[in-house]
C-alpha cells in the first residue's frame, strides 16, 4: 500500500515510522528532522497517488482537507470539516456533549466581560477559561485567582491573546483528578480503542509553568486500565459517534478524548479530532502490527481489525527551543540526533526542525537513514524533537529516553526531567 501522511510534526514522523515497516510511506510536507528517516515530499497529498491518506494535524481537518480528498475518490483517515468542529469549536463540543449526555464539566459561553463574570460567580474557583477556536493547546487558563481570571477573560475577549479565536470564550466548572488521553479509531459508526497515554502539558517539572502543546508522554498508564477504557468507550465515544451520525456526520478518523478521572468517574475535558502529540510518539511505537490495515478499514467505514500491541513501556521527552512557548528561538544548530538514534530502544522524531539555510532537504539528495550531520539541522519552532525510549519496564524506557535526550544539544534547549517519574 502507498500511504501519504499529511503534517509536519513528530506525530506524523511516528505514523510514518510505524507504517513504513510494511508499506511505502510519504509525509507531506514533513520536516527536515524526519527526512533522514522517512520519505518526505512538498507535493499535495492528492498528487502523490495514495491508496490511503492519514491527516495528522487539526488545522487541515478543520479547513476541510478530508472532504476535498474524499470528493476525488481517495480513502482518507480524518473527519470532515463538520466533524472537526468537535475540536475547532469548544461551543460545538459542549453542545454535542449535552445532547449526547457525555459526562463533562458544566459550562457557559461568554462574549462580554459581564457574561464572563456571571459565569465565574456561578461556578466558583478554580476558574477555567477557554478560547472558542483553535489555539494549539495554549488557549486554556485554569486558576484559583479571580483577578487573573478576569484579566485573562478581558485579554481573550479583546482578541489580544488569540486573535478572533478568542473573542468568544467558554467558561467551565473546574474538575479535579488525573488526566488520561484515550484514542478511538472510528469508522463512522463503530470504534477500536488504541492504548491510552498520559501527556505532560505544563512546561516545567512538577507540572509548573504555562500550558504547552505537551512536553512529554507515557504509555501504558497505570490507571488507564480496561475498566476505565470501557467506561470512556461506552459513556463518551459511542454516544458521540451516534449523535454525530444523527447530524449527518460520519466520523472516520481518530477521536482523542482528553479525560479527567474524577471522584465521580471519568469526565471529558475535550475532544481532539486527531492523534495527540506527543502521545502518538509513545502509543504508535507500541503498536507492532496491523496499524495500516486498521487505519484503511476505518477510512473505508469497514469493520476495524484489531492491532497488535506490545507489552513494552514507552516514554517520550520533548526537547523544546529556548523561549517556548511564548517566543521560541529559531535557527539554533542542533547536534546529537544521530548519536541518540543509534542507541538501543531510542527513537528521535523531528518536529520543529529545518535544514540550515532554510532549504528543505526534499529534492536535493535522496533521504538516506543515518545521514544527519551535527549542525546540519536547526530549530524552527517551539517543540523541536521528541525522544522516545522503549523498554521492558517503565524505568528502562525512561532511562533510555533520557540517555537519548542527553546526547542532543542546541543553544537554550529545555526539557522536563520528570517525565514518567
Ligand atoms: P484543553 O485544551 O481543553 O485540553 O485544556 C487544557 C488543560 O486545561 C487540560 O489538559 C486540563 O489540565 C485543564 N482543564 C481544561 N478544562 C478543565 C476543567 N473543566 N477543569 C479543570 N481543568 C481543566
Ligand atoms: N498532547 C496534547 C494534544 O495533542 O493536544
Amino acid at each position: 500500500m502507498r500511504i501519504v501522511v499529511v503534517g509536519q510534526g513528530a506525530r506524523e514522523h511516528a505514523f510514518a515510522k510505524n507504517l513504513s515497516s510494511q508499506h511505502e510511506v510519504i509525509v507531506t510536507p514533513g520536516n527536515a528532522g524526519m527526512a533522514a528517516d522517512v520519505e518526505v515530499s512538498s507535493l499535495d497529498a492528492a498528487d502523490l497517488d495514495p491508496d490511503l491518506v492519514v491527516i495528522g494535524p487539526e488545522v487541515p481537518l478543520v479547513e476541510g482537507l478530508a472532504d476535498r480528498l474524499r470528493a476525488s475518490g481517495i480513502d482518507v483517515l480524518g473527519p470532515s470539516a463538520l466533524g472537526a468542529q468537535l475540536e475547532g469549536s469548544k461551543a460545538f463540543l459542549k453542545q454535542l456533549c449535552a445532547e449526547a449526555e457525555v459526562p463533562t464539566a458544566a459550562f457557559g459561553v461568554a462574549t462580554s466581560l459581564q457574561e464572563g463574570r456571571e459565569l465565574f460567580d456561578r461556578f466558583g474557583p478554580p476558574y477555567v477559561i477557554k478560547t472558542d477556536g483553535l489555539a494549539a493547546g495554549k488557549g486554556v487558563l485554569v486558576t484559583n485567582d479571580r483577578a487573573e481570571a478576569e484579566e485573562d477573560l478581558a485579554a481573550k475577549l479583546a482578541g489580544i491573546s488569540f486573535g478572533t479565536a478568542g473573542t468568544r470564550v467558554v467558561i467551565e466548572e473546574g474538575m479535579q483528578g488525573r488526566e488520561l488521553s484515550v484514542f478511538a479509531l472510528c469508522n463512522g459508526h463503530d470504534f477500536l480503542l488504541l492504548p491510552a497515554a498520559r501527556d505532560y502539558k505544563r512546561l516545567g517539572d512538577g507540572d509548573r509553568g504555562p500550558n504547552t502543546g505537551g512536553m512529554g508522554s507515557i504509555s501504558p498508564v497505570d490507571d488507564g486500565d480496561t475498566a476505565v477504557l470501557d467506561a470512556v468507550g461506552s459513556s463518551m465515544i459511542a454516544p458521540t459517534l451516534a449523535r454525530l451520525a444523527k447530524l449527518g456526520i460520519e466520523y472516520r478518523g481518530i477521536l482523542y478524548a482528553g479525560v479527567m478521572l474524577t471522584a465521580s468517574g471519568p469526565k471529558l475535558i475535550e475532544y481532539n479530532v486527531r492523534f495527540g502529540d506527543p502521545e502518538a510518539e509513545v502509543v504508535l511505537p507500541r503498536i507492532t502490527g496491523g496499524l495500516a490495515e486498521a487505519l484503511l478499514a476505518a477510512a473505508r467505514g469497514e469493520t476495524i481489525p484489531s492491532v497488535r500491541v506490545s507489552s513494552q513501556s514507552a516514554i517520550t521527552v520533548v526537547v523544546a527551543a529556548a523561549g517556548y512557548p511564548e517566543d521560541p528561538k529559531r535557527g539554533a544548530p542542533i547536534s546529537g540526533i544521530e548519536a541518540a538514534r543509534s542507541l538501543e530502544g531510542v527513537l528521535v522524531f523531528g518536529a520543529g526542525v529545518a535544514s540550515r539555510g532554510g532549504q528543505s532537504r526534499d529534492g536535493e539528495t535522496p533521504s538516506r537513514p543515518g545521514s544527519v550531520r551535527d549542525g546540519e539541522l536547526v530549530t524552527a519552532s517551539g517543540r523541536v524533537l521528541a525522544v522516545t525510549g522503549l523498554g521492558d519496564t517503565p524505568a528502562q524506557a525512561r532511562s533510555r529516553a533520557y540517555r537519548g535526550v542527553e546526547l542532543i544539544d542546541f543553544d537554550g534547549l529545555q526539557y522536563r526531567r520528570d517525565i514518567g517519574s
